[in-house]
């Protein structure tokens, strides 16, 4: 929404739109800066402050993000430690000065003049990620943004300046990525999630050697071997990463693909005795996903479902050898009568676990449709009917044994190719 209110301050265009802009994509949200204004001015002019951290405020009308032009400097370690200086007298050059990426600090006055004193254009057109400046080390959160953006703009063929991945291996030496808050990681990781090439910003954290730090259960899949007649791509990290890039291919939402993440957990846990056998991996990886979730204080729903897609991956792949009993048992676990959206993302997750491997790609499966059809099955019985005829006590071995009959009818009638 356009706004014809008039301040006796400066505002410009910053951040994510002008780099979307820029590149034409799509613009999200917009972000301005003012300069020249303190905080009693900015009230003044009917601004209502909403930041906790940062003095931030809502436009009267537009309701869009104005902050104060900014300096901050670091007085201890982590995301808390450092200090503010947003009285009005510090420059756009300076504001621009400690922002993340060059490709983050370009502004647009209104009357469209680009201000780029950190030359994010020339690094927009070359298709580098650069850090502005050594502020970059202040918030570790920004090697997570770095990794977003590499996978967010992963068509574009964006790479990393050497020197950013250098400052970033400092960073890393001096422990500043122990200090990210759970809630901070989990916000980057459902926004990598949601994105395009999710696979692409954990590749991306590993090559920077941040996975170990912030992802450690996920770094440890890599290097470890998996049975080459199944897994041809050999590498239980890299099949990884193919999972999560099939799912992304499939549409799949951001709880799937945090399942898909975890699925093979177990495998870095498998005792070296037996590799390239991974016996009972699922249960140890779903207890590992499990401590993952719970340590980044991820949503109930989604922690449930990387639990569930690690401990029953392999029902999947083997549903034409199971018993009815088995498979019943299977949906039951899924919760699947009462949470049909539940089955469909572990389908999905298993899909694109069996197809995220070298050369399984285009694999047709027929798997879901099957568990489709049982589940069909199962909301076909008539409860209320069976109340009425028999003996109460007996109900829920009746129930069993008619939901056992459907299944088995199910498997007599489905064709497997
Ligand atoms: N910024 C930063 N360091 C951070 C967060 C934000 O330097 N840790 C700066 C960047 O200049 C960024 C701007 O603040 O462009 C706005 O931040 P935000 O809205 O979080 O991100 P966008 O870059 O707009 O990207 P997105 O499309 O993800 O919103």
């Amino acid at each position: 929404m356009a706004s014809n209110l008039t301040f006796s301050f400066e505002t410009y265009l910053v951040g994510g739109a002008v780099r979307d802009q820029l590149l034409n994509l799509p613009i999200i949200d917009r972000d301005w800066v003012v300069v020249g204004a303190n905080y009693a001015q900015m009230l003044e002019h009917g601004f209502k402050s909403v930041g906790k951290d940062f003095p931030v405020f809502l436009h009267p009308d537009t309701h869009e993000e104005y902050a104060l032009a900014r300096q901050e400097r670091k007085t201890g370690k982590g995301y808390h430690g450092f200090s503010v200086i947003a009285d009005g007298t510090v420059s756009l050059e300076e504001d621009l000065s400690r922002r993340d990426l060059t490709i983050n600090a370009i502004a647009k006055a209104c009357d469209g003049r680009l201000i780029d004193p950190y030359n994010g254009i020339d690094d927009l057109n070359a298709r580098v990620l650069r850090h502005v400046s050594i502020a970059f080390k202040e918030d570790p959160v920004r090697v997570l943004r770095l990794a977003r953006f590499y996978a967010r703009l992963y068509d574009f063929g964006f790479k990393i300046a050497t020197e950013t991945k250098q400052l970033i291996s400092e960073m890393i030496a001096q422990g500043e990525l122990n200090y990210l808050s759970p809630e901070r990681i989990w916000i980057e990781l459902s926004k990598a999630l949601n994105g395009a090439h999710p696979d692409q910003f954990i590749a991306c954290l590993r090559e920077l050697g941040a996975l170990k730090i912030i992802l450690p259960e996920v770094d440890a899949l890599f290097g470890i071997p998996q049975r080459p007649e199944y897994h041809p791509e050999i590498d239980s990290g890299l099949h990884t990463l193919m999972v999560m890039r099939q799912a992304a291919l499939l549409n799949a939402d951001a709880d799937t693909l945090f399942a898909c993440l975890c699925h093979d957990l177990g495998k870095a846990t498998t005792p070296t005795h037996i590799l390239p056998k991974h016996t009972q991996h699922e249960s140890r990886g779903a207890v590992l996903a499990k401590k993952l979730a719970q340590r980044l204080k991820i949503p109930n729903d989604t922690q449930t479902l990387a639990i569930k897609v690690a401990k029953y991956h392999l029902y999947f792949h083997t549903l034409n050898q199971l018993r009815a009993v088995t498979i019943l048992k299977l949906l039951l676990s899924l919760d699947a009568l009462r949470r049909p959206l539940v089955l469909d993302q572990f389908i999905l997750a298993c899909i694109a676990d069996e197809r995220g491997r070298l050369c399984f790609e285009d694999r047709e499966i027929l798997q879901g449709e099957f568990l489709k059809e049982c589940l069909i099955a199962l909301k076909g019985i008539d409860a209320k009917q069976l109340l009425l005829t028999v003996d109460p006590a007996k109900i829920p071995e009746i129930i069993h044994l008619e939901r056992l009959k459907k299944i088995k009818n199910v498997i007599k009638d489905y064709t497997w190719s």
